[in-house]
């Protein structure tokens, strides 16, 4: 299993020292959460602290884009050095002019999608994402509680998958624990996990926990 720790759920004033440890004890990204106040209840960061963050750092970029008008910062998320850019499909703009130009500037082009969003709703994309994220909470915050109806809509994406010889990674985002992990794991190549790993015990023993998933 590859983990992308959200790091919002980290504390900020330590997070040279905390993205080192995240390096030396197996995670494979870093989750930026983006919020922007309008898309969701919250604000997080924009593309200059990514930029800081990413170039700190030696894991992949994991960049997570709650806002209501994700073409616009298009270009300057890119320009931080994700390695995955996801954007929601209940966002503004052209969502086939964004996933071509993420991939053309070599990133991974992920699309996403709220609990409440009907799953057909990113059928179209499926044959040209590079990654599908499933919420499995409403976003904006960390520490949600897991909603399970999301794990039929998991094993469904991933017989899509199937079906259409599709070659998108699926992750997935939102209450991501002790408990829920194993339960999401057998549709999931990449698991974010917020809380779960920050907030209670060594972020060693939980990142060890899911990538043995
Ligand atoms: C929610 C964010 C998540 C969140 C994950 O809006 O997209 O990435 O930070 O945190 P936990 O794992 O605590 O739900
Ligand atoms: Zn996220």
């Amino acid at each position: 299993m590859k983990v992308s720790p959200s790091i919002i759920a980290a504390s900020f004033l330590d997070i040279k020292s905390i993205i080192r440890e995240l390096e030396n004890n197996g995670a494979d990204y870093i989750h930026l959460d983006v919020m922007d106040g309008v898309f969701v209840d919250n604000l997080t960061f924009g593309p200059d602290i990514a930029s800081e963050i990413l170039s700190f750092s030696r894991l992949g970029g994991d960049t997570h884009l709650m806002i209501k008008n994700p073409e616009k910062y298009l270009e300057k998320f890119l320009d931080t050095g994700t390695e995955i850019l996801t954007f929601h499909i209940e966002s503004e703009g052209n969502k086939m002019s964004m996933i071509k130009r993420i991939k053309e500037r070599g990133r991974k082009a992920g699309i996403t999608l709220n609990p409440s969003t009907p799953l057909i709703e990113v059928e179209p994309y499926l044959a040209h994402v590079d990654l599908v994220l499933v919420m499995t909470v409403h976003p904006g915050f960390y520490g949600q509680k897991f909603k399970h109806e999301m794990i039929n809509r998991l094993k469904e994406l991933k017989k899509l998958r199937e079906k259409g010889g599709f070659n998108f990674l699926i992750e997935v985002d939102g209450g991501i624990n002790k408990e829920t992990a194993p339960l999401v794991a057998p549709y999931v190549d990449i698991i974010v996990s917020g809380s779960f790993i920050f907030k209670k015990g060594s972020i060693k023993e939980n990142i060890t926990f899911l990538k043995r998933l």
